[in-house]
């Protein structure tokens, strides 16, 4: 995709939030390191009342309280003038008009147009289709461009008829090579490294199925409570805020078949096929549970149900996978952060050192650490000096920040900008992702919500979570691991 034409990004809904937290300081580090393509304008439309310097005022503010160690005054103060605001309300037609008039204003020559809807999703559906009425979905049938691409927040919708539902709108205005619906675990480094991690190397692909892997395990802990979010997160819950997404999308990249080429609808097709493999998830392979305290956040109701933690089984039907568990588990307010996804291998079929039963036997663990300390771990037996048969399971390990010191890992926006800038969607969910991974979610959560199925586990806030999701290990004698270690109660703190 060209960039040759300037760009002009138009973000909608750009007094809020994630503005100021995320798209400008991503923006504004691009451009600090040369890599913001030439002539591109950021034009904020929203509709409090701003003027242009009023807007870059709150911008800066954000720039400096969530990315201070980057900010430069005289880089902003070249920064800034890229950076204009128009009021206006999305949900009015004649709004976009005058926009039109604003961009035909500014623009001398074929520009491209990127729309950033960060918006409320209750608005996608009338933005996108007052876009469309407005012709500012329209490409020229030129190679060359301009193009029109729309970025689209998390959640898809809260369940598999709201999500196609919205995914029909899109298609009704985009194409979907237009379309980049944004999982921000896809601009995370270290996520994306699952696929050089497995597909750069040859010595990790062939032990990576059933014959040699006893279980995979993904944890995104969170020590954060709910917070100031209770009225969005009541209604969601952590299935749709973290497993429909996030977890799902860490699922495909650790499971999937190797692409043909790293072309970006070579992997999503490998990926939808991974999530159209994985097994309709039981009630019992599932532990849903609140955190202590949960119910008097605000906005959150009285005696909520909503689940604030979750652990699930899941099975992979395919030839890789058959009879491998995959071991999920998400939560908030838990002992510590982090992202990491553990390969237990199986134990040897025959140990001739020591006691000849294996039941203590730690087996070869990888561990790939997505944060906060990024790296891999890959955990062996080795001999301890000076005995005779005394074994100890030590760590070979590998940390971004000692071996990439010059390089600090970027925000994971500043990456999909820039994909989205450049025309590349490999980073982005496409529809049918999106879809598979609500097939899957969709009926956990209908089930559970049905009270005579639905059991709620309790934990208290700063452990790992309910003992019920070290039960649904226990019972085939498994434990869930961090970091290469073991944390064998939820309450222990981990090795
Ligand atoms: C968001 C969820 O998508 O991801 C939040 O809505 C969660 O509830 C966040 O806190 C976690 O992201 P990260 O990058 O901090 O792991």
């Amino acid at each position: 995709m060209p960039t040759s034409h300037p760009t002009t990004i138009l973000i909608f809904g750009a007094s809020g939030d994630l503005t100021r937290r995320k798209l400008i300081p991503a923006l504004y580090n691009l451009y600090r390191k040369d890599r913001l393509p030439e002539g591109t304008r950021v034009i904020g439309f929203s509709r409090s009342e701003y003027s242009d310097q009023k807007f870059r005022t709150h911008l800066e503010s954000g720039l400096k309280e969530f990315s201070p160690d980057t900010y430069k005054q005289d880089l902003w103060d070249t920064f800034e003038e890229k950076v204009t605001y128009e009021m206006g309300d999305l949900t009015e037609p004649e709004d976009y008009q005058r926009l039109i008039a604003v961009l035909d204003e500014l623009e001398e020559e074929p520009t491209n147009h990127l729309y950033y809807l960060a918006i409320a999703p209750s608005l996608y559906k009338r933005a996108i289709a007052n876009l469309g009425k407005a012709g500012l979905n329209k490409e020229k049938q030129r190679e060359e461009g301009p193009w029109r691409h729309v970025v689209v927040e998390k959640p898809f919708g809260h369940d598999l008829e709201s999500s196609q539902d919205l995914n029909d709108t899109i298609h009704e205005v985009f194409n979907e090579n237009q379309v980049y619906r944004i999982d921000h675990y896809l601009g995370k480094d270290t996520a994306q490294n699952i696929l050089f991690f497995r597909f750069a190397n040859t010595i990790f692909e062939p032990v990576w199925n059933r014959n040699y892997v006893d279980n995979v395990q993904i944890t995104v802990a969170e020590s954060i409570d709910v917070g100031h979010r209770g009225e969005y997160y009541d209604k969601a819950g952590v299935l749709r805020d973290m497993f429909q997404n996030h977890l799902m999308q860490l699922l495909s990249l650790v499971a999937m078949e190797p692409p043909a080429s790293f072309d970006a609808n070579a992997i999503r097709n490998e990926k939808v096929k991974l999530l159209n493999a994985v097994r309709p998830i039981q009630i019992p392979d599932t532990v849903l549970a609140q955190y202590d305290g949960y119910c008097s956040t605000k906005g959150v109701a009285e005696g909520s149900r909503t689940p604030t933690f979750a652990a699930l089984k899941l099975n992979v039907d395919n030839w890789r996978w058959k009879g491998v568990p995959f071991y999920l588990r998400s939560g908030k307010a838990l002992n510590r952060k982090v992202t990491e996804i553990t390969i237990e291998f199986q134990k040897p079929p025959h140990l001739m050192f020591g006691p000849t039963d294996c039941s203590d036997f730690s087996p070869n663990m990888l561990s790939l650490c997505i944060q906060p300390d990024e790296g891999t771990h890959l955990k062996f037996q080795a001999k301890v000096p000076d005995t005779e048969q005394d074994m100890r399971s030590v760590d070979m390990e590998f940390h971004y920040a000692d071996v990439f010191d010059d390089i600090n890992l970027p925000d994971a926006y500043e990456h999909l900008l820039l994909e989205a800038l450049e025309g590349d969607p490999s980073l982005f969910t496409r529809h049918d992702s999106i879809e598979a991974a609500w097939k899957l979610i969709d009926p956990v959560i209908e089930r559970w919500d049905d009270r005579s199925t639905g059991y709620l586990a309790a934990y208290q806030p700063g452990t790992w979570g309910p003992e019920e999701a070290d039960q649904l290990l226990d019972r085939h004698g498994r434990v869930w691991r961090i970091g290469c270690g073991t944390h064998e109660k939820t309450i222990t703190p981990m090795i």
